[in-house]
């Protein structure tokens, strides 16, 4: 299993799974969930190395790292990953 964390709040989640439905419960915000609009944008303060590569949507918008992701869009590998909305 795998943890995400908002603020001192966390999910469980299955290893290699999104984590979107964690960080939709913990308040992080979303609208589109197809990797275009950018509401679910997350800075992650720890744990960017348990998160799998940036994806092509990712990549599209302009990200070019692990500490910026669209939440809608990415899967933990395992282990735990602490995000904070980027707004
Ligand atoms: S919800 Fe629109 S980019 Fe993630």
């Amino acid at each position: 299993m795998a943890n995400v964390y908002v603020d001192e709040e966390k999910v469980e989640v299955e290893d290699g799974s999104s984590i979107q439905e964690a960080c939709e419960s913990l308040g992080i915000p979303f609208s589109c969930k197809e990797g275009v609009c950018g509401s679910c944008l997350v800075n992650v303060s720890e744990g960017a190395e348990n998160l799998g590569e940036l994806n092509d949507e990712e990549i599209a918008f302009g990200l070019d790292g692990k500490d910026i992701r669209l939440a809608c869009q990415c899967k933990i590998t395992g282990g735990d990953v602490k995000v904070e909305s980027a707004y």
